[in-house]
């Protein structure tokens, strides 16, 4: 709309976060015509910066990775000239009021819409959003807030933090993003699931015997121990990006397409199931290795880790749903930093069909050969079904193959980041990949027991050797449930 304006207030401007994604996703959406015309950026931190220094640093991490177009570079400095800096304190309702006049000028009397983006740690949030929403204050259009995880450590602080925000904003302003949500292939989880009839009806216990939620890091905390000591992978990567996919995964029908149809159904499907138990969880942390000369660090080398830390960079668990969809179906997560690969799947493995004429042809262990549907997330996105197969030839001899969707091979277009969409669904106001807090809530009443317990018995976690594949305990908590781990194969 001619009339209306849109700025884009990136809270933190000089951390890491703002660097790598925020700036080049802004930068992508530009260079896609997906900004309206009239949107400003501007930088806030602590830091004194001009707004060409703040130019240059942003621009060090555009890329134009979109296409080779030759009008790239032009672009990048049509979008540069459109990013602004204003330094101040994350406390200071008059930093936040100089802010306001600024964002004032550039709207120039038009309809003027603010989106805050807090790239800060959670502490100073609410002394943030304070400020902002206090002094701030001259918008007639609509003013959200993106907020980033850590949403608190457990029920309580996370609890707390909403009942902050909410003195400031109504939910409706608040988009908590959870980045695995904005990924290509989450996106696509319910469209495979709810447009195909080879799959939906096969959904349930009914022919789905487990499912497997798994991430791994081939690199450890390098940078990043002071924040993740406090938290571990748990919180840092299950609590949130693995269960948000598996309640998408495992959600009934949603009425429609809306944020508040497929939220429900979220929170539905969260609120099944049983909070984790001590003895379903099998913890890790990696410990130095050497290989090809090359020393890889501990997980406690890391200067801001004590070196007594018991923090898991490793974590596996067996989460049940207690509904009549789900009864008795593992479902399984893994999560783990300094592991041998980088890697975020999803895998279904199917039951066995009853009766299999073929038994005695497979030449293998039955176990082994029942159909597992794969979505790799990343890199090198696919979706793969692994399909028993004769091999050709006189014989009757039957091996596993796959029915393969390579993206890389199907489509020619580059997959935009995570962070693209969900800034575009910001400021557009979509809110069905942003969580709600009730979502939140039961996310954290699932984790908040067993944190508590491992804290407070000091649990010790299994040690890895950093680029292994974890710690045994995971097999071992698998098999327990007659479960193999799909990516060991
Ligand atoms: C973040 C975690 O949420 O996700 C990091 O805090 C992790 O520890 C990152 O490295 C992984 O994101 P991606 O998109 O690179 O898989």
């Amino acid at each position: 709309d001619e009339n209306e304006t849109v700025s884009i207030t990136v809270v933190g401007a000089s951390g890491d976060l703002a660097k790598k994604k925020i700036f080049p996703a802004l930068f992508a959406l530009y260079y896609e015509d997906c900004l309206p015309k009239h949107f400003t950026v501007f930088g806030y931190a602590r830091s004194k910066m001009t707004d060409a220094e703040l130019r240059t640093m942003v621009s060090r991490t555009l890329t134009c990775r979109i296409d080779k177009r030759e009008n790239c570079n032009e672009k990048m400095e049509q979008f540069l000239a459109r990013c602004f800096y204003h330094s101040g304190q994350y406390d200071s309702e008059d930093n936040f009021t100089e802010l306001d006049k600024k964002l004032n000028e550039h709207e120039g009397g038009r309809v003027s819409n603010r989106l805050f983006y807090l790239s800060i740690p959670p502490n100073i949030f609410i002394n943030v959003v304070k400020c902002a929403s206090r002094s701030a204050s001259s918008s007639n259009g609509w003013t959200r807030v993106i907020v980033e995880k850590p949403f608190g450590r457990d029920s309580e602080s996370s609890a707390a933090l909403t009942r902050g925000l909410k003195e400031y904003l109504v939910e409706d302003q608040i988009f908590r993003i959870d980045h695995y949500l904005g990924k290509e292939l989450v996106e696509n989880l319910s469209v495979l699931r709810f447009s195909n009839l080879i799959f939906e009806p096969l959904w349930s216990r009914q022919y789905i015997r487990n499912v497997q939620f798994i991430f791994s890091e081939d690199f450890g905390t390098e940078g990043r121990g002071g924040y993740f000591d406090s938290y571990g992978i748990i919180r840092d990567i299950m609590q949130n990006h693995l269960l948000q996919i598996l309640a998408l995964f495992a959600m009934e029908t949603p009425v429609s397409l809306d944020a508040e149809d497929i939220r429900n159904e979220k929170v539905k499907v969260l609120r099944s199931m049983k909070p984790l138990q001590l003895d379903n969880v099998v913890i890790g942390q990696y410990k130095s290795h050497t290989r090809g000369g090359v020393k890889y660090p501990a997980y406690t080398d890391d200067e801001t880790v004590p070196k007594d830390s018991l923090t898991p960079t490793f974590a596996a668990a067996a989460l049940f749903i207690d509904n009549a969809r789900w009864d008795g179906v593992p479902f399984l997560m893994k999560a783990g930093k300094a592991l041998h690969t980088r890697r975020a799947e999803i895998r279904v493995q199917f039951r066995h069909v009853p009766g299999n004429l073929y038994n005695r042809s497979l030449g293998m262990d039955l176990d082994r050969a029942t159909n597992e549907l794969v979505i790799r997330v990343q890199p090198d996105e696919a979706i793969y079904l692994k399909i028993n197969n004769k091999v050709p030839g006189l014989g009757m001899r039957l091996d596993r193959s796959n029915l393969n969707l390579h993206y890389a091979a199907r489509y020619s277009k580059e997959i935009p980041d995570a962070y693209e969409r969900l800034l575009l669904d910001a400021i557009e106001g979509e809110r069905r990949l942003f969580i709600r807090s009730d979502e939140l809530d039961a996310a954290w009443s699932l984790f908040t027991p067993l944190l508590k317990e491992l804290e407070e018995k000091k649990t010790i976690p299994e040690y890895y050797p950093y680029g292994s594949r974890g710690p045994v305990g995971a097999h071992y908590l698998a098999a327990r449930y007659n479960v193999r781990w799909g990516d060991i194969n």
